[in-house]
This record gives structure tokens, sequence and C-alpha cells, in this order.
């Protein structure tokens, strides 16, 4: 691949253009003889249902890598000329689209990372995917607890001082990395958490897979390539509106030195099918556009209809309403808008009971729900008024129909017990010799899976740690009350997955 470089934000004339999928229509448009993968040859050769759903348009395009106009050939190519433009849309030195979301991003960023050292420090509650890359890269990490609301039940962001007490304790490490928005969207205060990164030599990569639209409007928080991150994995398909599962790593300008641009090239490659989806490439282009030339106006429309969205929850006896009342809180720099959390423990039904009579009252479909919370996900560019309006009245009638807690906002929950000591890194966990073992008998084992408890999210075991007695119990407690867990195989927690030690 050729590097992709760019100045803060390309001038607005370019980011009119959609290179890369102008040239993926013009392909489709010539009618080529396709003597190349995918054997559905555009249409023709498609089972007549896919046809039927997809459109003959949708397949035209569906074509491979390495074709001659589109990502081969003259420089800088269709989709070199894409990426670049995403670059300067975002403020980013470079841009890499990625086909295999920002879990794609988290694991290209721990390989790239993994050239620069043998430890990080981690945000104790990041994605699944960032674990995954642990196990990937084999690198050593440092969790950091992200600040816990108690009353809320839910694990915000990670604090400056946190993060600085754990560089402080971690010579060696190669980097930090934090997550920022999280899915309630609280913001963390990533100057800050950068320039005690960079106060110890190490990159700050933000997983700000929630966040990719922070980038168009002034009233929303500062994005974290503007506030000084270095390797930002954005997911693009989230909020922005490309098609699921693509997504973008973008690396910050003031990264030089601190991150090896040609590692986390190696490393985008090594994650990424050797096929990757035209399609999502081509979703990325034409969402990056629409971010950069209309998504101020987009944002505007959005932020004032969930406003009014707010307002109107909250006038609704037993729910209330997250939002920029969160900033200040310790974790919380500040509140990204685009989420409509409803807190609902002002009523007679946990989240988990609500979700479901949503569902039943108006078809409404949650991005997610926990015991306490309900959390609403608004798009960039979409209906965002009437599909707000559909919510608020399916709220009114559950809440009718379930009526109020008489305790009012009811207790918070117990704080999970300390984690325990990491006794091999993930990835020796993962690769090693394991065996299944009852869970009254795992106290004193090596973990070699994930069990993370809902609420609030936060893993209490990650593969590689010492399982205790205390925090065994603590799950099986959550899971009594109502809680699920998370990573685990046996998620009734009868069974865990433990490592076998060598008796040397
Ligand atoms: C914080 C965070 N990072 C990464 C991901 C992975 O994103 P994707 O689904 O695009 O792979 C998610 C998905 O929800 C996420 O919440």
């Amino acid at each position: 691949m050729t590097r992709e470089q760019s100045s803060p934000r390309e001038d607005g004339a370019a980011q009119q253009h959609t290179p890369y999928l102008d040239a993926l229509r013009e392909y489709a448009r010539r009618r080529p003889a396709r003597l190349h993968v995918p054997g559905h040859k555009g249409g023709p050769g498609a089972d007549a249902g896919l046809l039927d759903a997809l459109g003959e348009r949708a397949l035209s395009m569906d074509i491979p890598a390495l074709t001659y106009g589109v990502d081969l050939g003259d420089e800088p190519t269709p989709f070199e000329q894409a990426q670049r433009l995403a670059a300067g849309a975002w403020g980013a030195r470079r841009a890499w689209f990625m086909m295999n979301g920002a879990s794609q991003g988290n694991l290209a960023a721990g390989l790239a990372l993994a050239h620069q050292g043998e430890e990080v420090v981690v945000q104790r509650n990041a994605h699944s995917s960032t674990v995954d890359s642990l196990v990937l890269s084999g690198l050593r990490p440092t969790f950091v607890a992200p600040e816990l609301d108690r009353e809320l039940g839910i694990a915000h962001c990670l604090t400056a001082d946190a993060l600085a007490r754990a560089l402080a304790a971690t010579p060696g490490a190669a980097g930090a990395w934090v997550v920022s928005p999280t899915y309630f969207g609280a913001v963390a205060d990533v100057a800050s958490l950068a320039a005690v990164a960079h106060a110890h030599g190490v990159p700050l990569i933000v997983d700000e897979a929630w966040g990719a639209h922070m980038a168009f409007h002034e009233d929303l928080p500062t994005h974290a390539l503007a506030a000084g991150a270095d390797l930002v994995i954005s997911s693009t398909h989230k909020i922005v509106g490309s098609l699921t599962q693509s997504a973008m790593l973008h690396l910050g300008h003031g990264a030089t030195g601190l991150i090896d641009e040609d590692a986390v090239d190696r490393a985008v490659t090594l994650t990424e099918s050797t096929s990757p989806s035209a399609l999502l490439g081509g979703s990325l282009d034409a969402a990056r556009r629409q971010a950069a030339v209309h998504g101020r106006e987009l944002l505007a429309r959005t932020i004032a209809s969930l406003a009014h969205a707010r307002e109107q929850i909250r006038a609704i006896d037993g729910l209330d309403v997250l939002d920029e009342r969160l900033a200040g809180r310790p974790g919380v720099f500040a509140y990204d808008p685009l989420r409509l959390a409803v807190d609902v423990r002002g009523v007679r039904a946990s989240g988990y009971d609500l979700a479901p009579l949503l569902r039943e009252i108006d078809d409404i479909n949650l991005e997610l729900y926990g015991q306490n919370v309900l959390v609403a996900v608004f798009g960039m560019g979409e209906r965002s008024l009437p599909e707000a309006t559909r919510l608020v009245d399916a709220l009114r009638t559950a809440v009718a129909r379930v009526g109020l807690d008489p305790r009012g906002a009811h207790a918070s929950f117990a704080a999970p017990p300390p984690w325990g000591e990491l006794a091999m890194t993930p990835r020796e966990a993962y690769l090693g010799a394991q065996e299944v073992v009852a869970a009254e008998r795992a106290a004193g084992r090596i973990a070699a899976e994930s069990l993370a408890t809902y609420p609030p999210g936060i893993p209490n075991v990650l593969p590689g740690e010492r399982l205790t007695a205390e925090t065994l119990a603590y799950v099986q407690q959550t899971l009594e009350l109502g809680g699920s867990v998370r990573g685990a195989s046996d998620r009734l927690l009868r069974t865990v997955r433990v490592v076998i030690e060598s008796r040397a």
C-alpha cells in the first residue's frame, strides 16, 4: 500500500466527491467481462431470492480487490483517494478503511503496539475485540478501572489520574488504550489522557467506536483526534451510517515517533480478508462525503429532535434520561447526545422487562438495555423525530402498564470485588492447555475465558487472571439477581474454563 497522508480538513470542494464509489459505479456501468470472482458475476449467477432482495445494482458493484481503475492502476487509485479524503474529513494524518468493523481496528492497534514493547495499559471495560487483540498480540496488560456509577449501575470513562497511576506502575508500557464515548454516551477528557500518555512517552489509543460523528458538529464533544489522540478506532457504521461492518482506523497528526505507521499498515493487512467487500468500502466513501458535506446540518436536526424527546421522556412519571447533567461526574468529561439513554429506576420493571414490552407495543428495537438503563441510538442522517416520537409514545404506554416503583429510584448495586492477579498473559491463557471445572472448585485456578457481569459490564475476570472465591460469588449473585454474564462458556456459571498449570 502506498502512503496516504493528508493535512487536517481537506478542502470542502474535494469532500463533495466519492472517488471510490464512483469507480465502482463506473465499473458496473461498463458491463465488463467479469472473468473474476465473485461467482454471482454481478447478478446473473446469483440466487433469485438474493437478486430480488439486494437488486442487480448492488450485486454489480460487488467486485474483488485489485480491480484495474478501482484500487489498481495509476496512483493515487480511487481507493487511495477515498482514504485520503477520509483522513482529511476527520483531521487524521492517515486513515485506513476497515472491512471487519472497529473490531478489526482494535486487533490492528494491538498488533502494531506489540512492535514497540511487551506491555500496555488498558481500560478494564474495553470492548471484547481489545481483549482479543491482547490474545493475538501477546501484550501483557495493566488494567485501569473506569469510574463506576453505582447509582445508575454503569461504568463511565477513565480519569487522567487513574491513567497516570497505571502508567507509572508500568514503565515498559508501549501505549495507553482507552474507550470514549461509552455505550451510554459518556465522553472522556481525551486531551488530559493524551497529555498524561505523552508525558510518559507513549501513544494514546482511543477506541472511539461510538463517536465517529463527533467531528462534524461544534456542539458535540471534541473528538479524540482533535483532542490529541494518536490512533483512533472509529466504527463509522454505528452512527455515521456506512454499511454494517465497515469502520476506519485513524492515525493522529502528532503520532509520528510514537506509533510506527508501517507497523499499523501491516497490522491492518494482517487482520483483513484478501477479499475486502467493495460495497463496504463504497459505503465508507459515501458516508464520509455525507458527514463532511452535510453532517453539520443533519446533526443539528438530530440534536434538536433528541433534546425534545428527552424533555418528553423526563415528563413521564418514573422515567428520567441521561444527558449533559452527567458531565462532571467522575469519568464523564462531556456527554454525547446522539444516544438516548433512559433511566428506568423509577418504574416497577427493569430494563430487561421493558425492552421486550416496547417491542410488543410498537416494534421498538433498542440498541442496548440493562437493569436500570435503556439505550436507543440515533444516526446522523435519520428521521430522528418520528423515530423518537414512536419511542416516547411506547414508553408512555409501557410505564402505564407496569406502574411505578413505590420505592422510587431503586437502590444502587454493590461494586464488584477487585480483579485477580494476572498470572499469565491473555495469549498464554487462551492458547494454553485447558479444562472445564465446576465453579465451586475454580477459585485459585487461572481463567481461560472472560466473565463480565452486566450490570455494569466491567469484566470481572479476563483470560490469564487467577479466579478468586469472592469474584465467583459476586458473579453468581449477579446472575441470581437477574443480571447476566458475558464471555463465559457456561452462561449460568455452573462451570468455568481454566488453564491446566504444569507442576514444574
Ligand atoms: C467500544 C467498542 N469498540 C469496538 C466495537 C466493535 O465495533 P464493530 O462492531 O464495528 O466491530 C464496539 C462494538 O459495539 C464497541 O462498543
